[in-house]
């Protein structure tokens, strides 16, 4: 089959477009005919490689996906060759006491699919292979490229917004990086739930597109006066006292600012540091301020589920802005990386 892979980490010249092994299906997995992909962050770590974090090369990445059952591996039930289906990234054992207890994002053997999977595994490819647990009907409203948008991004800010920070109708919060893949969702959700969603961002074409998802003020930035143009509008409109939830996937950059913009008692989520792990902190302002800061990671099944419920209900839409072929997946990582996207990226795997 046709595929992009790298065979070593680096920049985007290791990525290759050409033909790779066929998936071989074992047990309780399901081969897909790609229909379509979508970019999520995590591919350019993988392509990159990141520290302490050993990925299986040759690399298939891609997390996300929709395509057509074409074939069932042993022992395989509840699904049908020539089903419509979207894909759900959790790969897991399906048998130990979190996987049981539907906490599949606890299990020791739990793998993002199309990152930590493989060799040769991932959406970016005409074919691909999943565990049956792992697909769930396409949406018959949605094309193949917003089907295969809908689901890490979507279903990682189900996670942080709704089982960590359980934000309240009538909440603030503030969004970093609103107008990526990530943002973009969390401003949708935020505005389904009735909250008040602050996006902050980058450009004005950008904070155009966070107001279409849902953003009800937009912050606009420069690197440079970050912190006092962000603290300042955060101040002017919460009347001084602060947002009550930070929803953040940039990291150390914003990570002092974040603090600030908290109310006392405030909640930061974070699943993502794009612009770096090591964080400072005051420490006087987690007691005095009595802040909670949740770490959240991917999300399970049944957030999954509830996910597509919103998505059926056409409370919230797959934000896909541009489409590419397969061929072409590093001139949309390239784009991707120079932070030149709005909303997800999609790719064309027909
Ligand atoms: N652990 C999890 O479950 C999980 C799940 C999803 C994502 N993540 C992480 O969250 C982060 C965002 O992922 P994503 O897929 O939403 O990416 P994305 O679609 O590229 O969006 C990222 C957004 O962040 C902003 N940004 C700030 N600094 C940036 C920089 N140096 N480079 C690029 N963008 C920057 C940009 O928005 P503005 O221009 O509007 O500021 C950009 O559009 C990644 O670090 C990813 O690994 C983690
Ligand atoms: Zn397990």
């Amino acid at each position: 089959m046709q595929a992009v892979y790298f065979e070593q980490h680096g920049g985007l010249d290791v990525l290759r477009y050409g033909s790779v092994p066929d998936p071989v299906l074992g047990p309780g997995e399901v081969l897909l005919r790609m229909k379509a992909a979508a970019l999520n962050f995590n591919d350019i770590w993988a392509r990159k490689g990141l520290p302490r974090v050993a990925l299986p090369l040759p690399h298939i990445s891609g997390t996300d996906g929709a395509g057509v059952i074409a074939a069932l591996g042993p022992g395989t039930c509840g699904v049908s060759v020539g089903d419509e289906v979207l894909t759900y990234c959790v790969n897991s054992c399906r048998l130990c006491a979190a996987c049981l207890a539907g906490e599949e994002v606890f299990c020791k053997q739990m793998r993002i699919w199309g990152f930590q999977t493989g060799p040769w595994d991932g959406s970016y490819a005409q074919y691909a292979k999943l565990q049956v647990q792992q697909v769930a009907p396409k949406p018959k409203h949605l094309s193949w490229v917003e089907a295969a948008a809908t689901s890490t991004s979507l279903l990682s800010v189900w996670r942080m917004l709704v089982t960590r920070a359980r934000v309240m109708a009538g909440e603030t919060c503030l969004v970093w990086g609103a107008s990526g893949g990530t943002g973009s969702f969390a401003l949708q959700l935020l505005a389904a739930l009735g909250a008040v969603p602050i996006a902050v961002t980058s450009s004005p074409a950008k904070a155009l597109f966070c107001e279409r998802m849902g953003a009800r003020h937009v912050i606009l930035t420069e690197q440079q006066d970050l912190h006092e143009t962000v603290l300042g509008q955060v101040r002017a409109l919460t009347q001084g006292r602060g947002v009550d939830v930070v929803f953040d996937h940039v990291g150390a950059t914003v990570w002092p600012t974040s603090v600030e913009c908290l109310r006392w008692g405030g909640r930061l989520v974070i699943c993502g540091a794009t612009e770096g792990f090591e964080a400072n902190i005051d420490l006087r302002y987690l007691w005095n301020k009595q802040l909670s800061f949740l770490g959240s990671h991917i999300g399970t099944h049944r957030e999954w589920i509830e996910c597509l419920k919103m998505v059926e209900q056409g409370k919230i839409r797959p934000p896909v802005t541009q489409v590419f072929p397969l061929a072409e997946l590093a001139k949309a990582q390239a784009a991707m990386e120079r932070r030149d996207i709005m909303g997800k990226v999609a790719i064309d795997c027909a």
